[in-house]
């Protein structure tokens, strides 16, 4: 528990209070589903260990510029010698940080080269930034490519190699807890490696401004074990379960009559579009809406009603006009997809 202000202790000025708290938020924000301080991969790994190093060099030279300041202004505030100033002059301010840039350089160097070696890599996995979600293809062992959306399930201990593009605008595909950020570029397909080194779920965000709903297109990143992913992917790889209830199947009716298969896939259906998220498997997913919403029935009414209030400029209608009980069919439909 926080410490309650009593009389005798009166409560702090809110800039104090800022500052006093200031540490408390920078050790939140090293822990959690989103931070490269707490790495899970071995790239988010070496960065970790890159910042280390410099923010203990940093406090480092802090230190020294300190005692120099000091020396001169205190400890000796007379005035010096014009050859030992030019000697500081040269050594502290041209010898001492090409020295001290020179290392740093050929060690940041030499963390990133097996950090982009696609050799020995165990899966491939396509990224596309769209505005404003993620398109997922894997690859299967028999060579057939799935496609999800907003997702993306990794085994533990394997290296993996993604490819990432866009259509349109230029995104950043990031993972802090795994690895670096890569950026997304239209035209061009960049590679990034991660090497995830313990299960669990994590958080990946896009990090770089593209749009209005730049902030709201995040991801959830599940490491699991082998054996757990490779069944999870084969599941991707079924076409869509056929609906099970009344409602379901009305649902699904609603779906196909109202057009949303020129735009979503569900394999196995006649939904065949290819501009927006394929929904196959969409129940199954931990979010919806690029990872602002839960997949739950209240959530897919609330997103298909209303999109733009959710995500504005989302490229995807609001279908609010329908009637209440057909766009509470579809969400039970497509929560069902699993
Ligand atoms: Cu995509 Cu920012």
């Amino acid at each position: 528990m926080w410490p309650q202000p009593t009389n005798d202790n009166p409560p702090m000025r809110p800039w104090r209070r800022g500052f006093a708290l200031l540490p408390v938020a920078l050790l939140i924000a090293c822990d959690g589903q989103q931070s490269t301080l707490n790495p899970a991969g071995t790239g988010a790994e070496r960065i970790a260990e890159l910042f280390w190093w410099m923010c203990g060099g940093g406090l480092l030279i802090w230190a020294l510029v300190m005692g120099i300041a000091y020396y001169a202004t205190r400890a000796h505030p007379e005035a010096h010698g014009i050859r030992s100033a030019r000697w500081l002059i040269l050594g502290g301010g041209i010898v001492f940080p090409v020295v001290v840039l020179t290392v740093l350089l050929i060690y940041g160097l030499m963390l990133m080269q097996p950090l982009r070696s696609t050799a020995d890599v165990d899966l491939q996995v396509d990224v596309s930034g769209e505005q404003w979600w993620w398109r997922v293809r894997y690859e299967t062992e028999a060579g057939d490519k799935v496609e999800l959306a907003n997702e993306i399930r990794l085994p533990v201990g394997q290296r993996v190699a993604f490819s990432l593009t866009s259509p349109d605008v230029i995104h950043s595909f990031w993972i802090p807890s795994l690895g670096g950020k890569v950026d997304m570029i239209p035209g061009r397909t960049t590679q990034l490696v991660l090497e995830p080194t313990r299960t669990g779920t994590f958080r990946g965000a896009c990090a770089e401004y593209c749009g209005t709903a730049h902030a709201l297109m995040n991801f959830p990143v599940v490491v699991m074990e082998p054996a757990a992913f490779d069944a999870w992917l084969a599941g991707q790889a079924e076409p869509a379960q056929a609906p099970q209830t009344a409602l379901q199947r009305q649902g699904q009716q609603a779906f196909l009559a109202n057009g949303c298969g020129a735009c979503h896939r569900v394999r196995g259906t006649e939904a065949d579009g290819a501009l927006g998220p394929d929904l196959t498997h969409v129940g199954s997913r931990l979010s919806l809406g690029a990872g602002i919403l839960p997949a739950d029935v209240d959530a897919f009414q609330r997103w298909i009603g209303h999109t733009g209030e959710i995500k504005p400029d989302v490229r995807m209608p609001a279908f609010g006009m329908l009637p209440q009980e057909q766009l509470n069919a579809m969400a039970h439909y497509l929560s069902g997809l699993k």
